[in-house]
Order: structure tokens, then sequence, then C-alpha cells
């Protein structure tokens, strides 16, 4: 299954969520394969740490490579590194993305990451393919809307931040209307929940009320989220025992059953009926 996190509103979890929901893919046997598209590269710096100064090849070489006569599709698997946890690979970013952005939109190259995204699952058989986006509908985030089956879209509870949603949703519809019929919202992933604080229910229930599928378990707020930053390592390998590690893979484990029977390569491949525990479906 290819799934990308995506949201333009700035700091709402998106690289957060995608580092240990990968992470608890990762650790539930699924091998897993997270694409940088921020040139903040966060995520990169998260899940390689120190070994970002020793990497030869980013995902930029990969779309500087479809603006030459290169052999684009092969040059993303050189982009291909694994991390220091079993079955979680990454393909990191730099900031070089920025200055490619023009050259690669004036030249139409929208869809050359999801080609090369497709011939790298089934050569290295990923089940589960994680994409980070920056905060900003441009090139980067609308190359992974073309490229995967399914969008996470993080919600931060904060009640200026459903506009933000609506907007996402209008972009995932117009890429479904043009490009990729089957392309699917699968959910809302709540992030900087607090269940003690009144404000971010009422916030859930007006989403609820507006038919939004939201996914369970929401995502609570903790300082461990920095420390495992700081620390380079991802949530469920850092302190498996905490509450937020434990709703990661209680997330990993709802959008596995949710598309159970799928993997990267093939997402109808045992399409359910979604499954009342992963998501509270709002009709
Ligand atoms: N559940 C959480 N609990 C506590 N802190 C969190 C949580 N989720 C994210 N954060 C913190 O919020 C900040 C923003 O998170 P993150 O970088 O993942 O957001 P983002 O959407 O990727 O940001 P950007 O739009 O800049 O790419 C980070 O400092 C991160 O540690
Ligand atoms: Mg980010």
């Amino acid at each position: 299954m290819k799934r990308v996190i995506f949201n333009q509103k700035g700091g709402v979890g998106k690289t957060s969520i995608t580092c240990n929901l990968a992470a608890a893919f990762a650790k539930s046997g699924k091998k897993t394969l997270v694409v940088d598209l921020d040139s903040q590269a966060n995520c990169s710096k998260y899940l390689l740490g120190d070994r970002m100064e020793t990497i030869s090849h980013t995902v930029s070489d990969f779309f500087a490579s479809t603006l030459s006569f290169r052999l684009f599709q092969d040059s993303l698997q050189e982009t291909i590194y694994p991390t220091d946890y079993d079955n979680l690979y990454t393909i990191p970013s730099d900031d070089s993305l920025k200055e490619l952005q023009p050259k690669l939109e004036g030249r139409y190259k929208i869809f050359k990451l999801g080609e090369a995204i497709d011939v790298a699952v089934e050569k290295l058989g990923f089940d589960e393919v994680l994409f980070d986006t920056p905060p900003a509908l441009n090139f980067y985030s609308m190359s992974a809307l073309m490229a995967v089956d399914a969008v996470l879209i993080p919600f931060d509870c904060d009640a200026f931040s459903a506009d933000a949603i609506l907007q996402v949703m209008e972009a995932v519809e117009e890429v479904r209307a043009d490009h990729r019929p089957n392309l699917e919202v699968e959910g809302i992933i709540i992030n900087h929940f607090q269940a003690q604080a009144k404000l971010p229910q009422q916030i859930i229930e007006s989403l609820i009320e507006q038919e939004l599928k939201i996914l369970q378990p929401y995502l609570s707020s903790s300082v461990v989220m920095r420390e495992s930053h700081s620390a380079g390592i991802p949530l469920p390998f850092y302190k498996s025992n905490h509450k937020l590690s434990k709703d990661f893979m209680g997330l990993a484990e709802a959008l596995m059953k949710n598309k159970a029977g799928t993997d990267a390569s093939n997402p109808k491949k045992g399409r359910k009926t979604r499954s009342k525990g992963a998501q509270k479906d709002m009709t």
C-alpha cells in the first residue's frame, strides 16, 4: 500500500507521523519505505541520524536524472538506504529540491516519481510505502498524490486547521477526477490529542458532523516525541511501552486491517470492507 501523509499546514505532525507510522509498520514485520519529499529533510535526519552526512544520493538526484538522459527509473533505487531498524528503508532528501522545482514543473515531470516508485516496489518487494511532504501544495506534494493509493491527513486539533483539511480534500478530489480514480482519503489522523481538554473533542465532533473519516487511535501529545526526534530514534524503537508508541502501533495495525491482504505493489489484492475498529465512520 502506498500512502502520502499530507496537509499543507505547517507543523501539524506530517514528518513525526510518517516516520513513526513507518517504524510501526516495520516493527510489525512489513518491509517499509519512507520517501522524504521535503527540502527541510527532517524525516531523513530522524531516520538516518548522523549517517545523513555520509549518504551520496538523495531524492534530488532522482529528480535531476529525470531532466537528463539517464535511466531515471533505476536511479531512484540508488537513493534507497536501509535504516538501523529491520524492514525500514528511506529515500532521503536535501535542500536542492528547492532549486530543482521550477525546472521540473516546466518540463511536466509530475508522473516520474510514481513510475519509478512502482518499479522499485516491484523489484525490492516493499509492503508499505509512506511519503512525507512539504507544507505546501507544490510539485513534490502533487508528485506524491500522483504516486499513491491513499492519503492520510494529519490534524493538530487546532480550530484554524479545519479549513486546511478541506483544501487537502479538494486537491485529492482534483487528482482523483483527472488522473487517479482509485485515489482515496483513507482518513484523518488526530495528532496532539489531549483527552482532558474539551476544545479538541468539540473540534473533532465538528469534523465528524461533516462526515469526515477519523482514524483511531488518536495520537496523544507528549514531550517524548521531541525526545525521540533528538535521539534520532523513532518511538516504537525508542520507548516501546510509552502510550504514544502504542498509539502508533495501534494506528499501523488499524491501517493494516483496513487493507488486509493489500501490499504496495497490488493495492486491490484482498481489499476488504473497512473495519469498524479502524475508523469511526461518520454516517
Ligand atoms: N504527538 C505529538 N506530541 C508532541 N509533539 C509533537 C507531536 N507531533 C508532533 N510534535 C512536534 O511538533 C513539531 C512539528 O512536528 P512535525 O515536524 O512532525 O510537523 P510537520 O507537519 O512535518 O512540519 P512541517 O510542516 O514544517 O514539515 C515537532 O517539534 C514535533 O516534535
Ligand atoms: Mg515535516
